[in-house]
């Protein structure tokens, strides 16, 4: 197939190119390069540096690439940021995904597959299936709710098939560190904690020990970044259906403590973590771990890091050879 990677010189999305490569596919890569980097991308891949809310220049491209299938990467993720600064993430990842998908119709291209997440749960009980409701707490959640209410509608009066997928945290790199997570801000745990154990900041701050949760820390499900970049392909055949509305959580299932995190980090790298304990960050959940039975059974997807050990693992080997991500 050849597939538009929207998206595709960011984190997961760079991920999902090369397994699309690996897997016979041909990706063609679109970002913008706001957060996206060049040395994530292999040089023989296409790589379009453009904005996906330009309708003619995403028409071109689908053209020329003859592309199939949309997969949709391109988006702002920073839960504090969208509540500082709301419009920003409306535009960007709302406004700008219909821009694309109307140069997608407009092409007769009717296969999607959009990168959604479970931060449009809000705060309700885990194991969290496909079912539970949707109430964000923050407005990054509610803009990729908004995108999945407009597919639903888009889908039956187009004839568009999509995948959405509900990822849950985000983890890890490629086997041979090669390619891996490169924030900049950098906010998530697993990068930090790095950090704290290499000197690089003085200790990881512990965001809450106060949760009912058995440590007291919050409880999140990191599933490895291959793991996510597997389903996106996995799902291909269930697209071949027009009008096809499909959701699915990708999560291992495991519920992982945030002291786990900075165990599993000690054990990986040898080195001990400083931690500071800190009152609770605003708009944190005490618990998100998925349910992806449905994922297992419809789209035969394997979990092949059910655990933090083995994820901690490939992101220490990506940590460890470019210790300043991609500008090492
Ligand atoms: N945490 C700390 N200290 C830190 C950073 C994080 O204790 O310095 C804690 C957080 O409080 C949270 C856990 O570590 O309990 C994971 O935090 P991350 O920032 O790594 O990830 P989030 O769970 O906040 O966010 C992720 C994605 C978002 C997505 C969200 C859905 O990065 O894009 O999951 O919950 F929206």
């Amino acid at each position: 197939m050849n597939v538009l990677v929207v998206g595709g010189a960011g984190y997961i999305g760079s991920h999902c190119v090369r397994q699309l490569a690996q897997a016979g596919h041909r990706p063609v890569v679109v970002d913008n390069m706001v957060y996206g980097h060049r040395a994530a991308v292999a040089p023989e891949i296409p790589l379009y540096d453009a904005q996906i809310g330009d309708e003619s220049a995403m028409r071109a491209i689908l053209e020329s690439e003859k592309i199939e299938v949309v997969m949709h990467f391109a988006a702002y993720a920073y839960v504090g940021e969208s509540v500082s600064d709301p419009l920003k993430y409306y535009f960007n990842n709302s406004v700008a995904t219909y821009h694309l998908l109307r140069a997608m119709l407009d092409c007769g291209v009717k296969k999607f597959v959009f990168s959604s997440t479970c931060a449009t749960y809000g705060d309700v009980e885990p194991p969290i299936v496909e079912e539970t409701p949707q109430n964000p707490i923050n407005p990054y959640g509610q803009t990729k709710l908004d995108v999945e209410h407009a597919l639903r509608n888009i889908a039956p009066a187009h004839g568009l098939s999509f995948a959405a997928f509900r990822y849950f945290n985000a983890a890890g790199a490629a086997e041979d560190g090669s390619i891996g997570e490169d924030h900049n801000p950098e906010t998530h745990l697993i990068p930090l904690v790095f950090d704290a154990a290499t000197s690089k900041r003085e200790n990881i701050q512990i965001f809450g020990t106060d949760y009912p949760t058995p440590d007291g820390t919050c409880l999140r499900d990191y599933v490895h970044v291959d793991d996510l970049s597997r389903a996106h392909i996995a799902v291909f055949e269930q697209l071949n259906q027009p009008g096809a509305a499909l959701f699915y959580n990708l999560g291992t299932g495991t519920p992982t403590s945030v002291r786990e995190v900075i165990a599993a980090v000690e054990q990986v790298t040898g080195m001990k973590v400083p931690t500071v304990e800190k009152p609770r960050r605003a708009g944190d959940p005490p618990a998100l771990y998925a349910d992806a039975t449905k994922a297992k059974t419809e789209l035969g997807w394997k979990v092949q890091y059910p655990t933090i050990g083995p994820i901690v693992e490939t992101a220490w080997k990506w940590h460890k050879s470019h210790p300043n991500g991609y500008g090492s």
